[in-house]
């Protein structure tokens, strides 16, 4: 996820925009840049780092003493295509066009290899920089108008794209474009910004139109048009409303933090992690993005997973995903644990390194020892240019950006849906499933994202549980198979954001030892997929603890009345595979120990004790 902005206005539009990208930081800070007219001809200034190293740049070059009354638009970037550097970051130009991007395109090889035969020649590693060679293409070649030529391009491209153009012969104007990332248009008395979101301007005016998918705004200082793209028809009716929040809101998205907006941004999140790896109809897995063949995959004899916190509860999970799919034996180890047990390894095993940050010290040392040993290694990191990302041989980046909360939720979402992706391709190698059982796990995926809004849609069921059950000081959360690790991944969100001692258990275990614990003052949260084939003994481990009074919640995917009377509180979450639908039952979890974590006064952004990156072992 990455931060546009653009002004045309009566201020010094560079030091607008500068203000606005560091009001968009959150959205990626891996490197930062700004394109404006001088001189008659059009500029960029951009730099590796956050955007301090920007303003350093052009304080440097003087520019922060010049005024820049005519249009301006800035760019803070999350990698997605190419490392953190300056070639790669935007703006990116072609001839006399400036643009930046956020999103991601999924047919940009194909685009640049026509490109590059019409002669053209790229600079950088990113996908963003083909969009600019195709306007110019179809500007200058075809003798378009820069908004027909931003058709033109616009209607040959797959994927997510939020733009903000410019061109040299008309330094007073912007073209805007939007389709599957967001796109705001800020409205104040003279002015225009166009934005990543709100919190670029509201400092500004609260004035705010928020473009549709497919839809175009041209901006010069007179005021501006909406043109739907396809028709090259004026949108009617298109009018600002007024911003109901804060500046503090607006960066988080108009949530209260940055926990229930990243929380929220899980449905794009999975999209942006299946984007281009899954085609609809597709019978396998696009794998060279992320450095594997089928062949590594079919030579698999073991897969070793290590990881910690989250993402070693996300790795437990891919065992089942990639042990059913694909009936090859996985082990899953905590990494601090792992390179202490003196571990057994042939080299003919693959070591996956699931770690978020791609900064995790016991994580990195682990995967360092595992490509030391000559195993085949994959990091599975949502950071580009991260250690993990330079050190594993293959990487699949899930591409969730940047999660500020420090309680990982998204990064949960997407990890799973990646080690889904990778477990349907190593069964697929070794045609350990059919085409159609692929296409219908690849279909059951695809649908991932609408049952995870489907559940955030419902998201004040779980607030009102929460109201339940805020003052008790210790939870238990039961699973079984898959659903395990989702109970082990509740607990971990309840204890770090409210501080209540909270433990994930198999249900099965509880006659085992926890049992014991129970009472009135214990609540145990069940999850039960309806159609388990464990259904019947997770009733019967609900009914043990019931009868010894303690209350029961229960997350299913079951309307279900015997359900409802046997527990005290029920959400029931959309169904899907057995693998999807533990993955879905994570949602309401993380709703659960962010709404008792705030009726509990807590710093549900920056728990105590916590830190985001655990760069030390
Ligand atoms: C979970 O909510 C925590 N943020 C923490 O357990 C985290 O998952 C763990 O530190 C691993 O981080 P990584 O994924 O960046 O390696």
């Amino acid at each position: 996820m990455c931060g546009i902005i653009g002004y045309i206005g009566h201020r010094d539009a560079l030091s607008v925009v500068i203000d606005g990208l560091k009001r968009l930081e959150y959205r990626g800070y891996d490197s930062a840049g700004v394109a404006f007219i001088e001189d008659g001809s059009v500029k960029t200034v951009r730099s590796a780092g956050r955007i301090s190293r920007l303003e350093a740049i052009l304080v440097e070059s003087g520019r922060n003493a010049k005024t820049f009354s005519g249009a301006v638009i800035g760019h803070t970037r999350w990698a997605t295509h190419g490392g953190p550097s300056e070639k790669n970051a935007h703006p990116h130009k072609s001839g006399h066009i400036v643009l930046v991007h956020n999103g991601i395109i999924e047919n940009y090889q194909s685009l640049k290899k026509k490109l590059k035969e019409k002669g053209f020649e790229f600079a950088s590693e990113t996908d963003t920089e083909v969009i600019c060679h195709l306007i110019n293409f179809h500007s200058k070649d075809l003798s378009l108008s820069l908004e027909d030529a931003v058709r033109a391009a616009v209607a040959e491209l797959k994927g997510a794209y939020a733009l903000a153009i410019m061109h040299e012969s008309e330094p007073e104007k912007i073209i805007g474009v939007k389709k599957d990332s967001p796109l705001v248009l800020g409205v104040g008395e003279g002015e225009f910004f166009i934005s990543s979101d709100a919190s670029a301007f509201i400092a500004h005016t609260n004035k705010a139109l928020f473009l549709e998918d497919g839809e175009m705004v041209v901006i010069n200082p007179e005021g501006f048009n909406v043109i739907r793209i396809a028709q090259g028809e004026p949108v009617a009716n298109k009018k600002p409303c007024a911003l109901p929040f804060s500046q503090g809101m607006a960066e988080k998205g108009g949530h209260k933090h940055f926990m229930l907006k990243e929380i929220h941004e899980q449905p794009r999140a999975v999209a942006d992690t299946i984007r281009g790896r899954l085609s609809p109809g597709a019978e396998n897995v696009n794998l060279e993005e992320f450095g594997l063949t089928g062949k590594d995959l079919e030579d698999i004899r073991k897969v070793i997973i290590v990881a910690c916190g989250t993402s070693w509860h996300a790795g437990l999970a891919g065992k089942y995903m990639i042990e059913q799919m694909a009936r090859v034996p996985v082990e899953v180890d905590i990494a601090s644990e792992f390179r202490y047990r003196e571990p057994v390894l042939k080299g003919d095993e693959l070591f996956i390194a699931i770690t978020q940050s791609g900064e995790t010290a016991d994580t990195l040392a682990a995967l360092k020892l595992a490509r030391k040993s000559g195993l085949k290694t994959l990091a599975i990191t949502n950071v580009i240019g991260s250690a993990a990302a330079r050190e594993a041989e293959s990487v699949f980046f899930t591409r969730g950006g940047p999660e500020i909360g420090v309680a990982s939720t998204k990064t949960f979402m997407t990890q799973m849906a990646g080690l889904y992706i990778l477990a349907m391709a190593i069964a697929r190698s070794r045609d350990a499933i059919t085409p159609d059982e692929f296409k219908n796990y690849a279909q059951d995926l695809m649908e991932l994202p609408s049952k995870i809004e489907n559940i955030l849609d419902r998201k004040s069921d779980m607030e009102k549980m929460a109201h339940g059950y805020f003052k008790k000081e210790h939870f238990l959360f039961l699973g079984r198979g898959m659903d395990y690790p989702v109970a082990l991944e509740g607990a971990l969100k309840l204890k770090e954001i409210s501080y209540i001692h909270a433990e994930g258990y198999p249900a099965g275990e509880m006659k085992h030892g926890p049992i014991a614990l129970i009472d009135e003052e214990m609540p145990a949260l069940f999850l039960l997929p309806s159609k388990s084939a464990l259904k019947e003994k997770i009733l019967s481990n609900m009914e043990e603890v019931r009868s010894r009074s303690a209350r029961i919640l229960l997350v299913t995917d079951a309307e279900d009345m015997e359900l409802g009377e046997m527990s005290n509180s029920i959400f029931i979450a959309p169904a899907s595979n057995r693998f999807l639908g533990a993955a879905l039952m994570a949602v309401p979890l993380q709703l659960l120990a962010y709404y008792i974590g705030v009726l509990r006064g807590c710093d549900v952004d920056q728990p105590r004790n916590l830190a985001k990156s655990v760069t030390v072992e």
